[in-house]
């Protein structure tokens, strides 16, 4: 088995505006805040990882950014976290990722993703990463870079024997092939409703998200992690379920607690915790990340997530 955490996954830059409610179709609210943070799912989940790791394993991002300044500011802000970048390339024809992102007076948010440099992010671009893939004990994988990158990706690590971890945010249909590839596939409620054919909604009774999450299963995923927000994390098998509730907290901007809870996942697990205290550190690692504003800004240290796993509660 190999070492440490490796993400192949999005970088964006968040331009992030707050707002008391968000504006329907063809209405103009005003915004009170405005803000650009570090962002894009996979940098956030290697963000996290370093964070938690602070050096004592090797966390990785392979990824891709554009020619442009904020391209040299998401490497710098994943270097601060102890990620190692040697594998973020440049595409210097094309921008790098943007997030348009509108947070409410109830820490919702809104998201608007242009790829840029994300979406040219080609399978042959993994030929060069390859060990760093290969050399995982744990890869996160997300839905933001072209799906054959992220195929390709599942694929080696597989074959490695990593843990594979597929966030598939932002929802949309995946092949079955992938299923196969993934230990821990972890859907929110709407994104779970996408994946097994339906709208997406927001919140899903737990009979309805047990039923879909053994779809998946049915169809090659091992285990289905589906995040139920303040509820908690719901595990699905084929043959058992297991809730891991929140912690309770009081939220500013959820923004990324999804990414949090993956990168909480993924150190215990890589730090050979056991399924169910692995489940409690993500769940521990989200709670955090809600309390505080922006995406990587959110990201808590080990120090935070310890002393929160050590109050008892959740
Ligand atoms: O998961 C949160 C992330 O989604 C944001 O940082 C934004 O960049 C979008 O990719």
């Amino acid at each position: 088995m190999g070492q440490g955490i490796t993400v192949v996954g999005s970088l964006n830059a968040d331009l992030v505006v707050a707002v008391r409610r968000f504006p329907g179709p063809g209405e103009t609210v005003t915004g009170h805040d405005f803000a650009v943070f570090p962002g894009g799912k996979g940098a956030n989940q290697a963000f996290a990882a370093g964070r938690l790791a602070s050096g004592e394993m090797p966390v990785r991002m392979v990824g891709q950014v554009g020619g442009d300044a904020y391209g040299e500011w998401l490497r710098q802000s994943l270097s601060r976290a102890g990620v190692d970048v040697t594998h973020v390339r440049t595409d210097a024809a094309a921008p790098t990722g943007l997030a348009m992102v509108a947070i409410d007076a109830a820490a919702q948010n809104q998201i608007v993703v242009v790829p840029g440099a994300n979406g040219s992010f080609n399978p042959a671009a993994l030929t060069a990463a390859h060990h760093a893939v290969a050399d995982a004990a744990v890869v996160l994988l997300q839905l933001e870079i072209p799906l054959p990158t992220v195929q390709t990706a599942a694929r080696i690590a597989r074959e490695a024997g990593a843990i594979v971890i597929l966030d598939p945010a932002p929802a949309r249909a995946v092949a079955d092939v992938l299923l196969r590839s993934v230990d821990y596939l972890t859907p929110n409620e709407s994104e779970l409703s996408v994946l097994t054919g339906g709208a997406p909604q927001a919140t899903l009774r737990r009979g309805d998200a047990v039923a879909r999450a053994r779809q998946l299963i049915a169809r090659g995923a091992t285990r289905v992690l589906v995040k139920m927000g303040r509820q908690g994390a719901l595990l699905v098998t084929e043959s058992a379920e297991q809730l891991q509730p929140a912690f309770p907290v009081e939220a500013v901007d959820t923004t990324a607690a999804g990414d949090a809870f993956n990168a909480g996942l993924a150190f215990a697990l890589g730090s050979g915790a056991d399924e169910a205290d692995a489940l409690r550190y993500a769940a521990a690692t989200a709670a955090i990340s809600v309390t505080r504003p922006g995406a990587q800004p959110s990201m808590p240290s080990r120090a935070d997530v310890e002393s929160l796993l050590k109050s008892g509660s959740g």
